[in-house]
């Protein structure tokens, strides 16, 4: 254990009219330094997560953060992109400088601001997360890569249609408990299971339903090295973190075999010294329902092509022996792919303080696990958390 994240913030995710990727910046920065219980001057080194591509036209971020404070003038701040997983790999480059000694106190925000595009050019900036030489004609955007994966697994293991629409109905009876949600409300099983022009094909046998939003939204944490977390009121440790990059082209892997995320859970599980079921609970990154269900499989809840069982006998329920995207995961909850990575760290991080909204906090839950994906199961990252003390 090295380092802790001592503070954090989160605004409401989703369409945000009005707001900017500058003013989600700003409010999350200015929320987590409050929240840590230390000063703006205190903080020595900045990290803002955002992919952006053509989200958005202004594509510098790193200085928007010193608009925070005045008091953040002159100290050194980096945007961090790794596609969807780069609220993760700004997380990890602030563990980086606390580990090299360079910081005591690390500012990370995760943001993207996707609505000022509609989903179709949305889908055309996502798709440069995939290997643009062979991959970038599939139709319907980044939704379409995954919609030849799950096409992909249905061939190999059969139409897992049912368990997909009930991994979406998990996901938005969440979504339902948590106000940070772009999604806050549930949705029926007919309704997810069944094709019709509220809930149409978009990509493959993937509905619209199956997939994650196009949303807006920031979140932030304060990083500091044990010593110094000790010292502050909230402390919630890194127990372990993994990064495990596999080759970017699909035509280069065994695409339904996850295998960059089933080595990151094995690497982090093992630092860790825990099993998986000695978690209580994980959020993993559900850009689409069919990645979630390869990623209990990754993850070693199930034997590949049985992660359906997961769903299916309430596993991975709120109630279940290992809960999944008690937030409502990216499929309710939104996903700012800017900003997800880091909002998957703060929904752990409420949990295991107990000050998550009542509606969604867990009883009493010890440990938590992490997994934020970038591409198609391309950069992968698992954190372990648990409360220093
Ligand atoms: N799940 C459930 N409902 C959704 C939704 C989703 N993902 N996206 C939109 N809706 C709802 C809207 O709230 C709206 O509801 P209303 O009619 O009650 O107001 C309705 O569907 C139409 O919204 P719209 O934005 O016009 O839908 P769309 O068809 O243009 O976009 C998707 C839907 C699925 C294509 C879009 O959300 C998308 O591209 N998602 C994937 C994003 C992605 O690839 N992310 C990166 C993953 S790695």
């Amino acid at each position: 254990m090295t380092a802790c994240i001592v503070g954090w913030s989160h605004g409401k995710f989703g369409k945000l009219d009005g707001e900017t990727s500058e003013s989600l910046i700003v409010k999350a920065a200015t929320e987590a330094i409050a929240h840590a219980g230390i000063e703006p001057r205190d903080v020595d080194v900045i990290y803002v997560g955002n992919m952006n591509g053509g989200f958005v036209r202004q594509e510098f971020h790193s200085s928007l953060a010193l608009q925070a404070h005045p008091d953040l003038r002159f100290k050194p701040s980096t945007r961090v992109e790794n596609a969807c997983a780069t609220g993760s790999a700004a997380i990890h480059m602030g563990l980086n400088s606390l580990a090299a000694g360079k910081a005591r106190f690390v500012l990370v925000v995760g943001v993207e601001k996707m609505t000022e595009l509609n989903s179709a050019a949305a889908g055309e900036v996502l798709i440069k997360a995939s290997y643009v030489a062979e991959e970038a004609n599939i139709e319907a955007g980044f939704a379409g890569i995954f919609g030849k994966i799950t096409s992909a697994y249905f061939q190999r293991y059969g139409d897992k249609s049912d368990a997909l629409a009930r991994i979406a109905v998990k996901a938005h009876k969440n979504g339902a408990k948590n106000p940070y949600a772009h999604f806050q409300k549930e949705f029926a099983y007919d309704f997810c299971r069944t094709p019709s022009d509220k809930n149409p094909f978009v990509a493959g046998p993937l509905k619209r339903t199956d997939c994650s939003p196009v949303t807006d939204g920031a979140a932030a944490v304060v990083l500091a090295d044990v010593q110094t977390a000790l010292g502050l009121k909230h402390a919630i440790a890194f127990r372990a973190t993994e990064q495990v990059n596999d080759f970017l082209p699909m035509s280069k892997r065994d695409i339904i075999k996850f295998e960059g995320p089933a080595l990151a859970w094995k690497r982090a599980l093992a630092s860790a010294k825990l099993d998986l079921l000695d978690l209580s609970f994980v959020e993993t990154h559900d850009c689409f329902t069919s990645a979630e269900l390869i990623e209990y499989e990754a993850m070693g809840l199930t034997a590949p092509g049985e992660g359906e069982r997961a769903i299916n006998e309430g596993w991975v329920e709120r109630d279940g022996k290992l809960p999944i995207n008690v937030s409502g995961g990216l499929k309710a909850k939104g996903h700012p792919v800017g900003a997800t990575g880091v909002s998957m760290h703060v929904m752990s991080a409420m949990q295991l303080s107990g000050s998550a909204p009542a509606s969604m906090q867990l009883n009493a839950p010890k440990i938590a696990g992490v997994f934020n994906m970038g591409g198609a199961a391309v950069a992968n990252y698992v954190s372990i958390l648990e409360p220093l003390r």
